[in-house]
């Protein structure tokens, strides 16, 4: 049989030999969540699993950024080193990636001693060649804490849109970069006191002189996305100044000079030198030391940096002028920063625990980590920020994974098992309908690729579920179950057709969905390692061959499920907002702590508080739910019963020290399922400046249970 193959085979990328892809370097101060996946790990992924499939020459490189203030603030908040607070977090987030199959080739840390050797070799190289300017400055300093206050050990008004809590380095409100001087009403996060001013040296990069040529990098890029060419131009337009790249902390990569003693690079300074030590790194494990250079130095080497937009600066200027500067270099070619995903209306939190943690998923969600892909892929903030819903979640999952791609490719498979016992059938002769989609088929790897050469991801996404939907309209226009009573020959074409989308799809949904596609290349039984460009052929399947049992590729996810989700989100906002006894800590994940009273909440009528049903209860057992860090079970007597309560408390009690403590519990909250478990109340609880918690209780231990408290 004749098979037809795209004339317009996707040869875009014939400019560039190699690629260096890297994702940014996570602070390894927290677990990963779903915006840290959409922001930039899972669309560079989704490139490199690409740029592999093409059989493209491509190194992904990614690593734990553990150096800087975010990470000393962590600890100090955690009581523990900060090398202990690396250690820790720089394995779960390792382990996070690799769940979700972030295909990293390399994951390292900026605490490996490769890094700390190749970072203080790059400054030494900028001090030998006289870049920096060494300079005496008053910087803020902390008397009661005794240190000098470097970026976000200090917070003040942004002189540039009057956010309140800007950092000391950059305003994350505006996206400004910022001097510590540049602040209006500075205070320290370390004891909240107004820092005093005193002279200390410091060494500059000269971004002012270097602004000609920076400009003239940022010109030659008008292809980068707009939101990332418009933030450079209006960093250029407003005039680049010098930015000091030591700091006076004690935690990172010492400057490595006489006359540094007590000082440690920027943490912006080491960072981005991060992916070349975990270049270095990969190929040192490869047994090919040298090779590192290619992707770093060669001409003919395409470096991209997945990024937010929150670092857009630093990559687009900042690390190019150091590169610049060094001279052996070469630049990144494209930054293709997305904007930030929000969650249910709301900015992603981890203080206020406001988002979805990739290990909590994955605890809830099984092997369900492709649905995830898939919605944040469709849902990506490519042009502007997004929100990511439960409902839209469920939505996606069921009405396009299940109800489309998996339905498309369900069918196919039962209809092949129960007609040719998994047999893939001829196809006898050819329809003009048949002729006219062969041609369609083959258009979709050019179609996708072109798309996702442009970093539109979601738009790639969506091409490859119309290759699904063109699949299933074949099936619902031909009805093959209907013809096999007259004509078990059409059926043999229509089948093989099918089964031949369904080999494409395989191949051209790995980016997107590495996961199912596995499944789904094991179910048709190929195990020859297809490429990209197999799927502008329609013959991917041979007549003769026997495909194996097949499986649902997607389960549909049940109202129950999302509703938990969202109530599990709403208790993380009861918990901030009826426990934390009137303070906030704006230790907003990576920021320090300055607590602040909340303002009261709007008025209730006496109505609405008569509403609430609180009584004097007893804890009678108490056990730490599996598998969480901060839930305990507890047994209560209301007074009029007993009843099972879920709380947040077990990182501040053991079960067995609180066994006949009295509390107070609103007994009419509408139960709800944690962690499986009804809840049939919620206990209220004191939080403290430092998030400790207490319970609320009576002021005489006679109080009975049952009581009423108003
Ligand atoms: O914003 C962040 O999480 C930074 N740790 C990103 C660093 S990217 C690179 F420069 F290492
Ligand atoms: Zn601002």
């Amino acid at each position: 049989m004749p098979f037809l193959t795209s004339s317009k085979h996707t040869k875009l990328m014939n400019k560039f030999k190699r690629y260096t892809v890297t994702a940014a370097l996570p602070y390894a101060n927290g677990p990963v969540h779903i915006g840290h996946l959409a922001g930039c790990y899972l669309p560079a992924d989704i490139y490199v699993r690409y740029l592999r499939s093409k059989g493209e020459d491509v190194k992904f490189i990614c690593g734990s950024d553990e150096h800087g203030v975010p990470i000393t603030i962590k600890a100090k908040k955690e009581g523990i080193t900060p090398q202990q607070v690396v250690d820790k977090y720089h394995k779960i987030m390792g382990d996070a990636f690799k769940e979700f199959g972030i295909s990293f080739d390399i994951y390292s840390r900026t605490s490996a001693k490769v890094h700390h050797e190749t970072a203080s070799e790059f400054f030494k190289t900028l001090y030998d060649k006289g870049v920096f300017k060494e300079e005496i400055t008053e910087q803020y300093f902390d008397e009661k804490a005794n240190q000098f206050l470097a970026d976000r050990y200090i917070v003040g008004t942004c002189p540039k849109c009057g956010n309140d809590n800007a950092y000391g380095d950059q305003c994350e409100n505006c996206g400004s970069t910022l001097n510590a001087t540049d602040l209006i009403n500075p205070r320290s996060t370390l004891s909240g006191e107004k820092p005093v001013m005193k002279k200390t040296k410091n060494w500059f990069l000269p971004l002012d002189t270097m602004q000609p040529k920076i400009e003239a990098y940022i010109d030659s890029h008008k292809d980068w996305k707009t939101n990332v060419f418009g933030q450079c131009k209006s960093w250029l337009n407003s005039g680049l100044q010098p930015r000091a790249m030591t700091r006076d902390l004690d935690w990172g990569v010492k400057v490595p000079i006489e006359g540094a003693e007590g000082k440690v690079l920027y943490v912006w300074f080491d960072a981005p030198i991060g992916y070349i030590s975990a270049t270095k790194e990969l190929f040192e494990n490869q047994g090919k030391k040298q090779d590192w250079e290619l992707y770093w130095k060669d001409k003919e080497t395409k470096l991209v940096h997945f990024i937010g937009k929150d670092n857009i600066v630093f990559h687009c200027i900042i690390f190019p002028a150091m590169l610049m500067a060094e001279g052996s270099y070469i630049l990144p070619e494209n930054v293709p920063a997305n904007e930030f995903l929000n969650l249910e209306g709301n900015k992603i939190s981890t203080s206020r625990n406001w988002a979805v943690w990739l290990h909590e998923y994955l605890l809830e969600f099984n092997d369900k980590q492709d649905a995830l892909r898939y919605t944040l892929c469709a849902n990506a903030p490519e042009t502007k920020d997004n929100d990511f819903t439960w409902k839209d979640f469920q939505a996606k999952n069921n009405n396009e994974l299940v109800a489309i791609l998996g339905n498309f490719i369900n069918r196919t498979l039962v209809l092949t098992h129960k007609y040719y016992n998994g047999k893939v059938p001829v196809a006898l002769e050819y329809t003009k309908a048949d002729i006219l989609l062969l041609e369609e088929i083959t258009k979709f790897p050019s179609k996708i690729a072109s798309s996702i050469e442009q970093y539109r991801f979601r738009e790639a996404l969506g091409e490859l579920m119309n290759l699904a939907r063109l699949g299933n309209k074949y099936l619902a226009d031909s009805e093959p179950w209907i013809l096999i009573k007259t004509d078990e020959k059409r059926v043999q074409t229509i089948m093989n057709l099918s089964l031949q989308i369904v080999a494409n799809l395989t191949v051209l949904m790995e980016p997107f969905l590495p996961f199912t596609s596995k499944k789904l290349g094991a179910m048709i039984n190929i195990n020859k390692d297809l490429k990209w460009n197999d799927a502008t052929r329609t013959d991917l399947l041979l007549a003769g061959h026997q495909i194996n049992p097949s499986g649902l590729l997607f389960e549909k996810i049940e109202d129950e499920t999302v509703d938990e989700q969202v109530l599990k989100l709403k208790n993380s906002k009861m918990i901030n907002e009826a426990e934390s006894s009137k303070t906030e800590i704006l230790l907003n994940d990576e920021n320090a702590g300055i607590p602040i009273i909340n303002p009261a909440k709007a008025d209730i009528s006496f109505d609405d508080f008569n509403k609430m049903d609180i009584r004097v209860g007893t804890i009678l057992e108490a056990e730490r739910v599996p598998k969480t860090d901060k839930l305990m079970k507890l047994l209560i007597d209301t007074g009029i019963d007993q009843r099972i309560v879920v709380s947040g408390i077990a990182a501040y009690y053991k079960p067995e020290d609180i066994i006949g403590q009295k509390v107070s519990i609103l007994v009419n909250l509408a139960p709800r399922k944690i962690k499986n478990i009804e809840s049939q109340g919620m206990i209220l609880m004191a939080e403290n400046s430092n998030g400790e918690l207490s319970f609320v209780v009576p002021g005489k231990s006679s109080v009975d249970n049952g009581a009423n408290i108003k």
